[in-house]
This record gives C-alpha cells, sequence and structure tokens, in this order.
C-alpha cells in the first residue's frame, strides 16, 4: 500500500470517528431522514412536468438529481449550507416570499435543521 494510501484511509477514519463520536448533531442519514422529508415537501412539484422542475430544472426522483440542482447549478454545496439554496430556500433565508415548498406551510425547524446538519456532514447517500 502507498503512503498516500495509508494517509487517504486515515484520514477517512479520523473523519467517521470525529462524526460518530464528537458532541455535535448525530449523523443524519440520507435515506431514512432527508429522503421523507423531501418525498412529502418537494416532489409534488419537483417531478418531471411538475410546477418547479419545469421552471427550475430541478428534479427531486433521486438522490443523484437532488445533487445536480437546476438547470443553472447545484443546489446543495457539501458541507456548507449557507451556500446552499436547497437549504436557504426552506429556511427562508434567500427570501421569504420565495420559500419552498412555495406557497405551502414551511418545514418544521426540526426538519429544517435535519437539512442543515446533512449538509453539514457532507451531504452523503448514506
Ligand atoms: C407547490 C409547488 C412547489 C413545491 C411543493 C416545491 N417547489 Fe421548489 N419550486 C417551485 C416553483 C414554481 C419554482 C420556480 C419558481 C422560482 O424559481 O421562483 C421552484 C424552484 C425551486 C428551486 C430553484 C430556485 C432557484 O432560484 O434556482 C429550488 C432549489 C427549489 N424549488 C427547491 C425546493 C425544495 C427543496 C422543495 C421542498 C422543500 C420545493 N422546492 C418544493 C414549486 C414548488
Amino acid at each position: 500500500m502507498s503512503r498516500s494510501t495509508t494517509l487517504l484511509l486515515s484520514s477517512t477514519l479520523c473523519t467517521s470517528l470525529l462524526m460518530g463520536c464528537s458532541a455535535g448533531p448525530a449523523p443524519v442519514s440520507f435515506k431514512s431522514e432527508v429522503k421523507p422529508l423531501v418525498e412529502k415537501y418537494c416532489t409534488e412539484c419537483h417531478l418531471p412536468g411538475g410546477a418547479g422542475a419545469e421552471a427550475s430544472g430541478f428534479i427531486t426522483d433521486s438522490y443523484e438529481n437532488l445533487m445536480k440542482g437546476t438547470k443553472f447549478g447545484p443546489v446543495v454545496v457539501a458541507g456548507d449550507p449557507l451556500s446552499s439554496s436547497f437549504y436557504r430556500l426552506i429556511a427562508g433565508k434567500v427570501d421569504p416570499s420565495i420559500r419552498m415548498p412555495h406557497g405551502k406551510e414551511a418545514l418544521s425547524e426540526v426538519e429544517i435543521a435535519t437539512v442543515e446538519n446533512w449538509i453539514t456532514q457532507g451531504a452523503g447517500n448514506n
């Protein structure tokens, strides 16, 4: 095994140990926590043919499409919720009048924090 591979492996191990053991928020699962929120609040308008999908190109039927973002670029910047329009829009930080889900009841504080923590933790497909 080359030296750089060993370094890479040990830094990956440290990251996962830190995420498991630090006092920060518990690791968020995309599949069991974020995906159900997306299905509940976004998919109605962000499937192909839906109003949001037509207007922005943002399709939320899979992790891959979610990460692809809109026709203008990504909406999730892994590690940086404040640069992620996905988070900024649901939290009303872009402009409260264009909050997502568009024209519907906002996500709860806990749900918004789940998305924020998932992005902070790297926005993986875990
Ligand atoms: C009731 C329909 C509807 C729902 C539900 C909805 N959207 Fe949208 N979305 C839209 C429409 C319409 C647009 C395009 C209008 C615009 O860009 O102002 C849009 C645009 C977007 C954009 C692109 C905005 C931009 O400025 O590039 C993002 C990102 C987005 N939605 C995320 C979400 C997320 C995340 C959810 C779920 C929490 C969601 N939307 C739920 C209708 C909806």
